[in-house]
């Protein structure tokens, strides 16, 4: 089960993992509308988790793979932010992932190959300005991870997560398309990492794959970085030939 798979991100993860064989529902607040096997879903209801979780495993009869990636993000200044939205972020962002996992752990555990993937952040890293909701919702996710994987290992179940960067989709799409010079923010963003470009949805559906399956069988409690190396490169000053802001 792939969460906020309509679209993006999450949308490439499931198509993915159809790809390499897997059957996959996707539990969105929205149909995909592409013919998608898609079931309606709100992470941040306890009931409506139930209900999907119990209705996938009805359908399939078994349950081994969930992707936590469902998730939204808007910018706040911090001292006007209203605690409606962080707790909105954090419900969405957070809870979502724990009662998601906590509903499908049971099936997880007797499965031969139970693997849960979040999708975390940079963010969970190294935060942006007017991101406090975002990045606290993100650095919870990344210890979600490694907790899980300890309370689950033993029963046979890994837990990992993935750091995305820059990814080409909706959520950040419109900060891009608002700029009165946007193909020099697509420029210059591309500058931003090491690889020369930012990243498709595709580039992190590849890693997820990997690490739903048993190839990374030996592999748990780990935040796995998707950024083309964004984040292992300090930026220096412009003068300084850092080439990463010219
Ligand atoms: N795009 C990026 O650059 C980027 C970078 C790092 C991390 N991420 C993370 O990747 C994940 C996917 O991001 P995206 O860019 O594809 O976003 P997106 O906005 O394109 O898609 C998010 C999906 O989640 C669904 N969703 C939202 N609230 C939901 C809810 N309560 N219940 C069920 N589904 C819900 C939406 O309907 C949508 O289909 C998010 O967790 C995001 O934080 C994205």
């Amino acid at each position: 089960m792939v969460t906020g798979g309509a679209q993006g991100i999450g949308r490439a993860i499931a198509s993915r993992l159809s790809d390499a064989g897997a059957t996959v529902v996707i539990g969105d607040l929205r149909d995909p509308d592409d013919g998608a096997s898609w079931l309606e879903l709100d992470v941040t209801s306890q009931d409506s988790v139930q209900g999907f979780v119990a209705a996938v495993v009805a359908e399939n009869g078994s349950l081994d793979i969930v992707v936590n990636n469902a998730g939204i993000m808007f910018e706040q200044d911090f001292e006007t932010h209203p605690a409606e939205s962080w707790n909105q972020m954090m419900a969405v962002n957070l809870t979502g992932p724990f009662l998601v996992s906590r509903a499908a752990s049971p099936h997880l555990k007797a499965s031969q190959h139970g693997a849960i993937v979040n999708v975390g952040s940079i963010e969970g890293f190294s935060r942006n300005p007017d991101h406090v909701a975002y990045s606290a919702s993100k650095a919870g996710v990344h210890g979600l991870t490694g907790a899980l994987a300890v309370d689950l290992g033993p029963f046979g179940v890994r837990c990992n997560a993935v750091a995305p960067g820059w990814i080409d989709t909706e959520l950040n799409a419109s900060y891009v398309d608002s700029h009165p010079n946007r193909d020099e923010v697509v420029r210059q963003l591309a500058t931003l990492h090491p690889v020369g470009r930012i990243g498709a949805p595709s580039d992190v559906g590849d890693v997820v794959v990997w690490l739903a399956g048993d190839e990374s069988g030996f592999v748990t409690g780990q935040v796995i970085t998707v950024d083309g190396g964004r984040l292992s490169r300090p930026p220096l000053p412009p003068i300084m030939g850092d080439g990463s802001a010219d």
